[in-house]
């Protein structure tokens, strides 16, 4: 069994101070896990971050990045200066990227591919809205996701990468996807890499369920066979919390 890959998505939340605190009290807290741990902190907590998870086991992330290196793109940040300063991940097309900023698959896979030859690992995220699921919706949603969100990925660069399924749904909304629901999704997102990639390459793909998972709920929907780690928002404010989610899985 894999182990599990465990991500806080802190979103426009903590500044450098507050960042300190909840990365200081955090690293004690999953310092003995197996899993992977990692931190996607706002740009300007980056600095600070790997700084002080430097020698621990926690890994950190950027919220975004631009496709080109460099150039008049205003209020964007370059693959290459996240790289630069020790981060090692990065979270693409969130939905609140694709709702609130414009985000298409397109845009999700240039900067997917910028982000990879920075040598980033993106955490490229996709999920259907309720309205999706509920008219029927959600493979053809999901399959699209993954069809033009990743088409000139190759499988070899697919292995730095990590999907995170977040139904649009479940995100803030304390709704979680059942176990069984969850599952099942990342089953069918799995099996749409499985047509392009073969079955090899996407049984070691790991993908995330993402959407109010806490420290209730963790433990269930990560037993859960397809379930590879998890996104966590809200939860991941909170040292406690989220270090409980990481040491849900043993
Ligand atoms: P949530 O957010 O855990 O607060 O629902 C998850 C996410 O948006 O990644």
């Amino acid at each position: 069994m894999k182990n599990k890959i465990i991500a806080g998505n802190w979103k426009m939340n903590k500044n450098r101070v507050e960042a300190e605190q909840l990365i200081t009290e955090l690293i004690p807290l999953v310092k003995d896990t197996r899993n992977t741990v990692i931190i996607c902190v706002p740009f300007t907590d980056l600095n600070e971050a790997v700084k002080l998870t430097k020698g621990t086991n926690i890994h950190v992330g950027a919220q975004n990045c631009h496709w080109k290196e460099s150039g008049a793109y205003t209020g964007e940040i370059a693959p290459s200066m996240l790289k630069e300063i020790g981060v090692e991940y990065v979270v693409i097309g969130h939905s609140e990227r694709r709702t609130y900023f414009g985000e298409t698959d397109e845009t999700v896979l240039l900067r997917t591919k910028a982000a990879l030859a920075a040598g980033l690992k993106p955490i490229v995220c996709i999920g259907e809205t309720l309205s999706e699921r509920n008219s029927g919706n959600m493979e053809n949603v999901l399959r699209r996701q993954v069809v033009e969100g990743f088409k000139d990925v190759t499988a070899e660069e697919l292995q730095n990468v990590i999907v995170a399924y977040e139904p649009v749904w479940a995100i803030g909304t304390g709704v979680t996807a059942t176990d069984e629901q969850a599952n099942d999704a990342i089953g069918f997102v799995r099996s749409v890499f499985a047509e392009k990639y073969g079955k090899k390459v996407a049984d070691a793909l790991y993908i995330q369920y993402g959407g109010s998972m806490n420290d209730g709920n963790a433990k269930g929907l990560l037993a859960m066979s397809e379930i590879d780690g998890g996104l966590i928002g809200g939860a991941s404010l909170v040292a406690g919390k989220f270090a409980a989610i990481v040491n849900a899985h043993k």
